[in-house]
């Protein structure tokens, strides 16, 4: 049969793989190519076997861990759906940046398993989920602590990695883009794109290609235009980019509005930028609680201190107790590179590569699109 899903299963509870080989037995839908124990034989064996779903037991113990596993599959390109199995007592959310395509909380039952696989398996296919860009927007919920600086340098980064990256401008109102790469003020934005069937033909027009390397999406020239970007077009235009491109990147400005929501929500990645001050600090800890009721998964929103030297006498352990995890990445001050850099419109990774700033910069892009990650996407 031809219409069959493939199945490889990661489990080493006995029981629990024999309890999944009878459910799968009587039915036709699931062909189970293999059960393994041993997660350090999976990247091969998905090769080997090339299985439309992947069931990873996220309790699985040895040398590599369950979720250990999962993150390896996604980081490795292998371009196919994992399904985490999991205790209710452990819940694990679908996450589609880290890999997790969908989850099966035990016990269920034949039924339970048979349409989470296909459900998976059809979402998949029809997504497209590998073919995307990975999608990072750059937010905080305070202003000033370095989005744009940050968003343009970390971008003109994962250029230089040889990933096509777009850059767009999401401070509609205020874009600074414009300013800071001294565009002038004709040139298209993201409101001179059809609005209606768009296509990849219409970017080469309104795209500003910048002499970094990098393609950028301008917000408007003046304040009143960002009234007129709905979310439903910028959905379309998101969509686009993120066939076209393999990295979008994305600044924002301090607000939390249907736009900006629309770039969240879009986003594998919400780099969160944070200072070491307290009234930053504070917006982030009520940011953190509304990104828990709007039900963005832990992993979604990563922090990335800015200027994670000039701590103030505040002390990192007191930060890291408050966001609950010590930030994913982080970035030092750039002192006068930064101003200068800025003043001539030019990245400082590319102006001064070997300062610490724009090393801190290069190192957070691989570690959030390094090639291993995006590999065999396309
Ligand atoms: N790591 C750094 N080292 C030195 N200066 C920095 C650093 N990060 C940001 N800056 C400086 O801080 C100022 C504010 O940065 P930026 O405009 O990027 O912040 P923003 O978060 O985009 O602000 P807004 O909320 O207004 O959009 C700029 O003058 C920039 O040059
Ligand atoms: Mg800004």
């Amino acid at each position: 049969m031809t219409d069959q899903i493939r199945l490889l299963v990661v489990e080493d509870v006995p029981q629990v793989a024999q309890y999944i080989r009878g459910l799968l037995n009587s039915q036709s839908a699931i062909k189970l190519l293999d059960v393994v124990s041993d997660g350090s034989r999976v990247l091969n064996l998905i090769t080997e076997l090339r299985p439309d779903v992947v069931l990873v037991d996220a309790l699985l113990q040895g040398r590599v861990k369950g979720l250990t596993l999962v993150d390896q599959i996604n980081q490795a390109g292998a371009r196919v759906p994992v399904i985490v199995l999991t205790v209710p007592q452990q819940p694990v959310a679908t996450d589609l940046s880290h890999g997790i395509h969908g989850v099966l909380a035990m016990p269920f039952t034949g039924y339970e398993l048979v349409t989470r696989l296909q459900q998976v398996h059809q979402a998949a296919a029809t997504m497209d989920q590998f073919g995307t860009a990975r999608m990072i927007t750059l937010f905080a919920p305070k202003g000033g602590v370095g989005k744009t600086t940050l968003a343009f340098n970390l971008a003109v980064a994962v250029g230089q990695q040889g990933m096509r990256t777009v850059l767009i401008d999401g401070s509609l109102q205020f874009g600074d883009m414009r300013a800071l790469l001294k565009v002038p003020m004709e040139a298209p934005s993201l409101l001179d794109l059809p609005t209606d069937r768009i296509q990849e033909s219409d970017l080469a027009d309104v795209l500003w290609r910048d002499p970094s390397g990098i393609d950028i999406l301008l917000a408007p020239p003046r304040v009143e235009m960002a009234e007129m970007v709905t979310v439903r077009d910028l959905e379309k235009t998101l969509s686009l980019l993120r066939r076209v491109y393999e990295v979008v990147i994305v600044d924002t400005p301090a607000v939390v509005n249907d736009i900006n929501l629309c770039f969240l929500d879009n986003s594998d990645t919400i780099l969160e930028v944070v200072t070491f001050d307290s009234t930053t600090i504070h917006s982030t800890m009520v940011m953190a609680d509304a990104f828990r009721m709007i039900g963005y998964a832990p992993t979604k929103v990563r922090y990335l201190i800015n200027r994670a030297d000039s701590t103030g006498g505040f002390d990192p352990e007191v930060l890291a107790r408050a966001l609950g995890r010590v930030p994913e990445h982080s970035v030092g001050s750039g002192g006068a590179l930064v101003v200068r850099a800025n003043n001539e419109g030019i990245p400082f990774v590319l102006a001064d590569p070997n300062a610490q700033i724009s090393q801190d910069v290069t190192r957070t892009a691989t570690e959030l699109v390094g090639r291993a990650s995006v590999a065999g996407r396309r």
